[in-house]
Parts: C-alpha cells; structure tokens; sequence
C-alpha cells in the first residue's frame, strides 16, 4: 500500500512506513524543483502559498457534476462558482436540460491545468496542489528535495529508536 496527499517531509514517511505502508507518493513537493517544467509563474504561485490557500474545489448544487480536486484559489476558481450558479439557474428556469448543464461544468476546467502549469496564466488557469504546498520554501533540484526527505525520515526513525 502507498500512501499519498499532502506529505511534505521525511517524518511524515517515516510514520507512514511505520505504519505498514510499503511507499509513499508525492506530488505538490516536486512542482518547484529545479528539472521541473513548470512555468516561473506557477512555480512563484507555489512558493507563495501556505497550506490553507490549497482548497478542494466548492460545489453549491448536488445536480452539478464537480469532481473534487485541491487547487489554490485564484479568480478561475470564483469564477468557477459563478458559473455553477448561473447553470443551476438555467436549469431552474428551464432554459437548458441536464446533459446540457453537465456538459457546460465539465468543459469548464478542460485544458486549465495545462494554461497554469505550462502557459503561466496563474489567475484563470487550475492551481492543483495539496496542502503540503505550504512546505515548497525554495527552487532546489530533485537530488536535494530527495536528500533532505530521507534526512529527515531517518532521523525520525532513529529518534524513536
Ligand atoms: C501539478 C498537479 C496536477 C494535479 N492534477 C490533478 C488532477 O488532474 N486531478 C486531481 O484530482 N487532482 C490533481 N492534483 C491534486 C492532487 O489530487 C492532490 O490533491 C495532491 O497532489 C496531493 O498530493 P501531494 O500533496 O503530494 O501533492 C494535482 C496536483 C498537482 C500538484
């Protein structure tokens, strides 16, 4: 079993591993590494934020398809509540039937992950993080975040002995 979500440092794995997982996946951590292709843009968005700004996405009406994901909030994501509200309006109204609707907040997101992370557009574009977004401090390559991840696992292994 893997675990993944929201680990930031090595104490974290090492509980983890002591817990019977056989590894852990990490994703937000590695965003601002050094090898990464994400745009400055997006990398600066990472280094700014704390872990309270990474939010899963809001859905204000159960008829709405909105898959859960954790970004930062930026004024895609405002917008993105404003445009379920006026969906559901229609739908109240009449004026569109339900594969419209859905189609409507499906097609939304689609290629906003993409505008962020490789086109640097931080305000309209998806901000995917998890909360261990508040733990990226520095640009670092990928040797040294691995380097200091196992530091600290092991010394928090060895600290319990
Ligand atoms: C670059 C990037 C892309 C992501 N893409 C998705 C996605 O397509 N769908 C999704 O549900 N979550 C996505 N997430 C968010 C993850 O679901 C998750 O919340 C997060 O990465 C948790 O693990 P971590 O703290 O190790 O990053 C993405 C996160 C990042 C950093």
């Amino acid at each position: 079993m893997f675990v993944a979500g929201g680990i930031g440092r090595g104490e974290a794995i090492a509980a983890y591993l002591e817990m019977g997982a056989s590894g852990v996946q990490l994703g937000t951590r590695f965003v601002c590494a050094a090898e990464s292709i994400a745009h400055p843009h997006f990398k600066k968005a990472f280094l700014r934020a704390s872990a309270r700004d990474a939010v899963a996405s809001v859905q204000i009406d159960p008829r709405l398809p909105v898959i859960p994901v954790r970004a930062l909030k930026n004024a895609g994501t405002e917008e993105f509540t404003a445009k379920q509200r006026e969906v559901a309006n229609l739908l109240d109204e009449g004026g569109i039937d339900m594969v419209e609707a859905q189609l409507q907040i499906e097609h939304y997101w689609a290629g906003a992950l993409r505008r962020a992370v490789i086109d640097g557009d931080v305000e309209n574009g998806s901000l995917m993080a998890g909360q261990s977004v508040g733990m990226v401090t520095s640009e670092e390559p990928v040797g040294e975040i691995i380097a200091s991840l196992v530091q600290q696992a092991e010394a928090a292994l060895h600290a319990r002995g």
